[in-house]
């Protein structure tokens, strides 16, 4: 098979390295891929919401299967432009996609169909919200731009002061885009937080292993909100108990309420979920792999992911046994200092060859660029350092002895990936 995926970042990186191992796959395009991608895939230099010239790209490759792996193609329409030139194409068409797309859609289905998340209002216009705030609002409080704002559209809220600066920002300010168009004011939630990834084919749903992301810029959960600085698989706190919950009021509920709305969704669900003292509750829905979950997630995994991806796209997931390794992976994101604010790029990067002599380390190319200098730092994510161990503490203490074989002018990382296993 000839398969073509699209993106650029860790995720694609570990998506691309699974694909790779397919016993079923002869070559791997990338679009518009990265110098670790390059790799294993020949990297095409054409955008990830350039539609007709993908299309165009994978007609003339005669490309046998497409990966989606951005959410904004998903959200935008991609599977749908191929699957009209008749690609087969893994990932929720762009009806299914609004899970991720609009929070104010995915908040309505839950409560429709009773899946468990945080009480809550949608909101059209500044006047309305802040008339709710002032009157009806306990705080801390949450607020969510609708649309998607690269992880970034949500503020929580400790006082009235701060709430109503937030629908400025959000509503009237737009910082978000058009994102902020609408909004979700919804009430404050505690407890730990998971990422349970999951194959779905409209009807099944097979769930991954568990995981648990780090979203802050700093130690100790200080500092900005990222696209996430490091992440650990399994999660210690993600106990058969809260397993069982899920299955029986979040999973199939989901994928259910979708087949239900005549929206079924193929491709992956992302369940970030809270595990509150009432029980998981739902924070979010993703309609793709997690960056940097899927560099943890992926490489546990036992199954050839193009026959898992294919069952999704045909139906048949019931037939497939997903199975992961029983051991633990951890990700520690090589960040450019200053990311998520402003940080400068075209370092080199030197020492990455060490990754291919060694079993079980893996290092996902994120903001990376091949010049004739060599790689050079091409983004503010810049590497996923992922070591696997026989349990979280060993992974732990490889990954974290492996960030030290690469080295770049502006290498920043955070150095308590994990530290909660210790609370465990
Ligand atoms: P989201 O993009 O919806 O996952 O939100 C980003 C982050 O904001 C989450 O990972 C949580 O840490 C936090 N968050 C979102 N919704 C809530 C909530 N209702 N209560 C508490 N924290 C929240
Ligand atoms: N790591 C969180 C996300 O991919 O949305």
């Amino acid at each position: 098979m000839k398969v073509l995926i699209v993106g650029s970042g860790g995720r694609e990186h570990a998506i691309a390295a699974s694909v790779a191992k397919s016993a079923k796959v002869e070559k791997i395009y990338c679009a518009p891929g990265n110098a670790g991608i390059g790799q294993l895939a020949e990297c095409v230099s054409i955008g990830a919401m350039e539609f007709d010239k993908l299309v165009a790209f994978a007609k003339e490759k005669a490309i046998d299967f497409v990966i989606v792996g951005m959410d904004d193609p998903l959200v935008g329409g991609l599977v749908d432009a191929m699957e009209a030139e008749g690609i087969r194409t893994f990932g929720p068409r762009k009806n299914a996609a609004i899970l991720e797309g609009s929070k104010a859609f995915s908040k309505d289905l839950m409560k429709k169909y009773n899946i468990p998340t945080a009480a809550y209002e949608t909101f059209d216009d500044a006047d309305a919200a802040i008339a709710y705030l002032k009157e009806k609002a306990e705080f801390p409080i949450v607020l969510k731009a609708d649309g998607l704002a690269l992880g970034k559209g949500v503020l929580i809220c400790n006082s009235l002061a701060e709430a109503l600066e937030g629908v400025a920002t959000i509503m009237q300010d737009k910082k978000f885009g058009d994102a902020g168009n609408r909004m979700v004011i919804e009430e404050f939630m505690t407890g730990r937080e998971v990422s349970v990834l999951s194959f779905v084919d409209g009807k099944t749903i097979r769930i991954m292993t568990s995981a648990q992301d780090h979203k802050r810029a700093q130690d100790g959960d200080q500092g900005l909100n990222t696209g996430g600085m490091g992440t650990f698989s399994p999660s210690p706190f993600y106990t058969k108990e809260v397993d069982e919950f899920c299955h029986q009021y979040i999973y199939q509920a989901t994928v259910d309420a979708m087949a239900a709305e005549g929206r079924p969704f193929k491709g992956v669900i992302f369940f970030g979920l809270m595990l509150t003292p009432k029980g998981p509750r739902v924070l979010e829905y993703n309609a793709r792999f997690g960056d940097p979950e899927a560099q943890v997630v992926l490489p546990r995994m036992k199954n050839d992911i193009i026959e898992v991806m294919e069952a999704c796209v045909d139906g048949t997931l019931d037939r497939i046994d997903l199975q992961f390794e029983d051991n633990a992976a951890v990700c520690v994101v090589l960040a450019s200092a200053g990311y998520p604010v402003s940080y400068e790029k075209g370092f080199v990067i030197e020492g990455l060859d060490r990754f291919d002599r060694e079993e079980g380390y893996y290092c996902f190319h994120a903001g990376t660029k091949l010049t004739d200098k060599g790689i050079v730092t091409n983004g503010g994510r810049v590497l996923g350092v992922t070591a696997k161990g026989k349990d979280l503490k060993e992974a732990r203490a490889n990954a974290y002895a492996a960030t030290e074989w690469v080295s770049f002018a502006n290498k920043y990382m955070r150095h308590d990936i994990g530290k909660a296993i210790d609370e465990a």
